[in-house]
């Protein structure tokens, strides 16, 4: 038995949040009889319906993507360009996946998709505390100074950045541009473009190598691959460990 907004949650109909509103507000019915308590529990012999559509458990999934450039990080775009979602192997298009957070169209590298949304909110919710690593090619000569900007925190406009890790890789004075790593737990808008412009560097290329402990490595681009039981136990674990202070 569990409550009946996790199970919504699980199935993938909205959020936690987003279920508890439904309840409230009377769309629910299990067994034929509309249900707006909070802590009512459901198994899977009960029939739960939302506006009247029958909430199926399914399997659920957990992928796993390495996201090439110039591709939307959402289930479908109005201006019908390619998606994380249609790139799918045709098998796992009508799964009803949703991306974990968001890359920016322009950004490649790796992104989860998954059908669970208690664990998408896990581990992209403010309270996750799950490590992003990004590997930046900024135009300009990056010095060591501005890794140690960048690994206090900056102002970004309208929030000021965690302590971070960021360490410069290289330089390539030809081209004027520098490549830079940096390891974020937080996940503002644009933030890492924003981080690096605060201090005057325009982000050229961003690639995120890893989230939490799942790196691009072994997944060639535009392709995916299923996340073990263990990786989807520790994603969960180490997005709850608790905050560093800043
Ligand atoms: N930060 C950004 O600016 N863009 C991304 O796609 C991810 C993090």
């Amino acid at each position: 038995m569990e409550r009946l907004q996790k199970y919504m949650a699980r199935s993938g109909v909205a959020s936690r949040r987003k279920s508890e509103e439904l309840i409230a507000t009377g769309h629910v019915k299990v067994n034929g009889m509309t249900v707006t308590e909070m802590g009512y529990k459901v198994s899977g012999n009960d029939i739960v319906e939302v506006d009247g559509k029958i909430v199926e458990i399914k399997d659920l999934c957990y992928l796993a993507m390495n996201k090439p450039r110039g591709i939307i990080s959402s289930a479908n775009d109005e201006k019908d360009r390619k998606t994380v979602i249609s790139i799918l192997p045709k098998e796992l298009r009508d799964c009803r996946l949703f991306p974990v957070g968001r890359l920016d169209y322009d950004t490649k590298g790796i992104i989860l998709l998954t059908n669970d949304g208690e664990f998408m909110n896990a581990l992209v919710g403010p309270k996750s505390n799950l490590e992003k690593e990004y590997v930046v090619r900024v135009e300009g000569i990056f010095k060591k100074e501005d890794a140690k900007k960048i690994a206090l925190g900056v102002n970004i406009g309208d929030y000021v950045t965690r302590k971070c890790y960021c360490e410069l890789l290289s330089v390539d004075k030809e081209n004027n541009s520098s490549s830079v790593k940096v390891i974020i737990k937080e996940g503002k808008y644009h933030q890492v473009k924003r981080m690096f412009s605060s201090i005057g560097f325009p982000v050229k290329r961003l690639t995120r190598t890893r989230f939490g402990e799942i790196t691009i490595e072994g997944i060639a681009e535009g392709e995916v691959r299923y996340l073990t039981p263990h990786e989807v136990k520790r994603l969960l674990v180490q997005a709850k460990e608790v905050k560093t202070k800043k």
